[in-house]
């Protein structure tokens, strides 16, 4: 291969972080980057799969390569070690994509004691941005002269319409279990989590996005659709281009618009719920998140591992 050929580093398009991203939804996003030139970092809770889906991607177009990071988001230290090790490569990154989520049919706990989809879906995402905000950021500084945009992408969904994020009991300990509503409510996380996320990088060149993808036929959803207490639900599209873009093209695309701070609802910005516009509720989230996974109040890193300890 003419190596005089390849894009310099500079150019190339920057590697774009997805969670979950070896079926469903975030193999769909990794598919629509990955066809535009960028390699994907997969954070994947099996390295197996992960690999797997990596081969299944169009080649990507600069020096970089797509890779597999193994990350099980019920567990902050398997997410601080994959986090250690994407950023120990020393790229710069194009992008983010908080996809993982799991909805289990009885309450479970996280390694560190965390209501399980609370864990997976919100607070490892907000520890995994924490600890790649310097990749992110120098991926936009970099890139900023060209007008592409790094943005920070948390997939929520149209179920956080629902009641306000109970802080008092976020993790079902006094109150019953409803998977529906632990659901809900870690989805309303993710938009919270923007809006404040939003402020904070406002500026930087760096963007945060909350989406709603619409419905889609993927593992989740069938498990989801299950649940008798759901009642009617939209028909799920089969994943397609469309699905591909919605996610993907948020990170990958969008190069002229400022999408900071939105609540994107399939292609088009949509009004969040009311409980996920309410600024005090998404500080609260914030103080109580970064105690959670062990940040500073202001969601930076007390120290992380080095490299060698990953
Ligand atoms: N499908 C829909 O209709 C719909 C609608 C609205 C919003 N969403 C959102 O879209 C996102 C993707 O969902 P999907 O529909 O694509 O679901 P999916 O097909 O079930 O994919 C979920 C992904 O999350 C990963 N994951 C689960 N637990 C994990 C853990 N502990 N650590 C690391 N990864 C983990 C799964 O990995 P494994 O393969 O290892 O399990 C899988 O890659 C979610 O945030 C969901 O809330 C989906």
């Amino acid at each position: 291969m003419n190596q005089d050929a390849l894009p310099s580093r500079r150019d190339a398009p920057a590697p774009i972080a997805i969670t979950g991203a070896n079926r469903g939804l975030g193999l769909a996003a990794a598919r629509w980057v990955a066809g535009r030139g960028h390699a994907v970092a997969l954070l994947c809770r099996s390295e197996e799969r992960g690999r797997a889906a990596a081969a299944s991607l169009p080649e990507p177009g600069g020096p970089y390569q797509h890779k597999v990071f193994e990350a099980d988001f019920a567990s902050l230290d398997s997410v601080r070690t994959a986090a250690a090790r994407l950023t120990a490569l020393g790229a710069p990154l194009g992008g983010l994509v908080n996809n993982a989520a799991v909805i289990p049919q009885d309450r479970a706990e996280s390694a560190d004691g965390f209501e399980a989809q609370l864990a997976v879906a919100h607070l490892g995402h907000f520890l995994l941005t924490a600890l790649l905000m310097d990749s992110l950021r120098r991926g936009a500084a970099e890139r900023g002269g060209s007008g592409v945009r790094v943005r920070i992408a948390t997939v929520s969904s149209g179920a956080h319409y629902g009641p306000a994020f109970d802080l008092d009991d976020p993790n079902f300990r006094r109150k019953p279990y409803d998977s529906l509503v632990a659901y809900q409510q870690c989805k309303l996380a993710n938009v919270l989590f923007t809006m404040a996320l939003a402020r904070r990088v406002a500026g930087t060149g760096v963007e945060a996005v909350a989406v709603d993808p619409g419905v889609w036929d993927t593992s989740l959803f069938r498990d989801y659709a299950k649940r008798a207490s759901f009642g009617s639900m939209p028909q799920p599209a089969p994943l397609d281009e469309r699905a591909e873009r919605i996610v993907g093209g948020l990170v990958a695309g969008h190069a002229d618009e400022d999408l900071n701070g939105l609540y994107v609802s399939r292609l088009a910005p949509a009004e969040p719920s009311e409980a996920a516009l309410d600024q005090g509720a998404q500080e609260r989230l914030w103080s109580w998140s970064a105690q959670a996974v062990d940040l500073e109040p202001d969601g930076a890193d007390r120290g992380a591992p080095s490299p060698e300890d990953a």
